[in-house]
């Protein structure tokens, strides 16, 4: 694709209005304010930042300290709207640690950004493979966690990571054009999982950090949970990681932009809730409903955690908290950011070393007008299989009619 497509696109994307509204956005907001914003977890401490005394602290390593301690928010709205200084290997570019970034931030965005403007399925894998390549860690791991390690070793052949394979060729070709440029594959990854949550629709803009070192072996096994796990065994797994069982809550929320592909292949494509491509609430209540749409696939583990006596009050807590579960408007609790930068941190050693470029990511957009909702709901109660692959790439489905207006 041409540079200028792409960055008519980003430009496009940051020009969306934010004053767009959505079904649900003033009780979300009201909820916002009444959400207290209550201790997560033990604000454990990762990686260099256990041993290093506040001193000693760069202005990032106190941030990230701060972030992981619940007392900073993990979201930022800082955006640089400028073209790059250069292209990338020139002395312009190279003057500025994030201009390559800001390069690979116009090309994800490019590709996780559908046609209906909700994310693609690039947008929700890349989100996947954040997950997939930082949670092979845990407290007892010498080694594993967001290195890189997924994409490259052949921990990506794992039968956990199935349904990876196209965002895993996509980042590979990404890191193949821009290693040249000092960009590892532990970065990109995340980055590209960052990028991928602002792009969906309602998706909070986390700080993004670069710096993460490479590493060429394969991280432990056992480390992922799966869709059958007792939700006893997901706790534990994730307690293991310094995860709680509230974060955990909020990280699984990220299934409400899913699309099943490999848990029943014979339902290839199904969403875990009505609002595929939409970082909204609605899977934490359809979760626990026992009237959904019937293309709506519920995971197991999903179920399973929501009636857990660790996990239910914040899931019932999130049914009706967009602004609980991630930032709408400051201040917030900020929960899936929070508990996302810890994820992304996992296994990483240098982090008071870690730089920002949150400034090249796109800017978020607060709230979405579905324009073909009813084409969508109707395929979502089980009609035009045909469409499959276009809701799967978050294509507009036209010719449809919205609030009884023709498009
Ligand atoms: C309780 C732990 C978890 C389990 C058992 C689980 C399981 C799964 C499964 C089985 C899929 C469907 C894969 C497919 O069939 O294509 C999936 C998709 C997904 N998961 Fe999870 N997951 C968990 C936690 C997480 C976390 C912590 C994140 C990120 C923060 C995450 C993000 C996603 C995303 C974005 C997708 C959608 C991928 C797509 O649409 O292609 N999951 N997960």
């Amino acid at each position: 694709m041409k540079f200028s497509s792409l960055l008519s696109q980003y430009t496009l994307l940051s020009l969306l209005p934010s004053t767009l509204a959505y079904p649900g956005m003033g009780e979300q907001l009201s909820q916002l304010q009444k959400s207290p914003n209550k201790k997560r977890n033990s604000g454990e401490l990762l990686g260099d930042l256990k041993t290093l005394s506040s001193s000693q602290l760069t202005t990032i390593g106190s941030d990230i300290k701060a972030i992981l301690q619940g007392s900073k928010s993990a979201e930022s709205s800082t955006i640089d709207q400028s073209i790059p200084a250069g292209n990338v290997g020139t002395a312009a570019c190279k003057a500025d640690l994030c201009c390559v970034w800001k390069w690979i931030a116009y090309e994800m965005t490019a590709k996780f950004n559908g046609t209906s403007g909700r994310c693609t399925k690039f947008a929700r894998a890349a989100v996947r493979l954040g997950f997939h390549d930082a949670g092979v860690w845990s407290t007892s791991s010498s080694y594993g966690g967001a290195d890189g390690s997924i994409l490259l070793t052949d921990e990506i052949n794992r039968a956990e990571n199935a349904g990876l394979e196209l965002i895993a060729e996509q980042t590979k070709a990404w890191y193949n054009k821009y290693k040249a440029y000092g960009v590892t594959m532990a970065d990109l990854i995340q980055f590209g999982a960052n990028v991928a949550t602002v792009v969906c629709p309602l998706g909070p803009r986390l700080r993004t950090f670069v710096g993460r070192k490479d590493n060429a072996r394969a991280g432990p096994t056992g480390l992922l949970p799966a869709e059958t796990d007792s939700a006893d065994k997901l706790i534990s797994l994730f307690k293991a990681k310094t995860i709680d069982a509230h974060d955990l809550v909020a990280l699984v929320g990220a299934h409400t932009t899913s699309q099943q592909h490999k848990v029943d292949t014979s339902r290839d494509g199904d969403p875990q809730d009505s609002t595929p491509g939409l970082w909204d609430v609605a899977f934490y209540g359809e979760t626990l409903s026992s009237s959904t749409p019937v293309r709506v696939l519920k995971f197991r583990s999903d179920v399973a955690l929501s009636k857990h006596s660790e996990a239910k009050s914040e899931w019932q807590a999130f049914v009706s908290g967009q602004g609980h579960w991630n930032s709408v408007s400051d201040p917030s609790p900020f929960d899936y950011a929070k508990a996302y930068t810890r994820l992304s941190l996992l296994g990483v050693n240098n982090i008071n070393d870690l730089k920002e470029c949150t400034k090249v990511l796109p800017p978020e957009r607060k709230s979405f007008v579905s324009q073909d909702q009813v084409i969508l709901n109707r395929w979502l109660n089980g009609e035009f299989d045909q469409l499959n692959d276009m809701v799967d790439n978050a294509v507009m489905l036209t010719g449809v009619t919205t609030g009884g207006k023709k498009n």
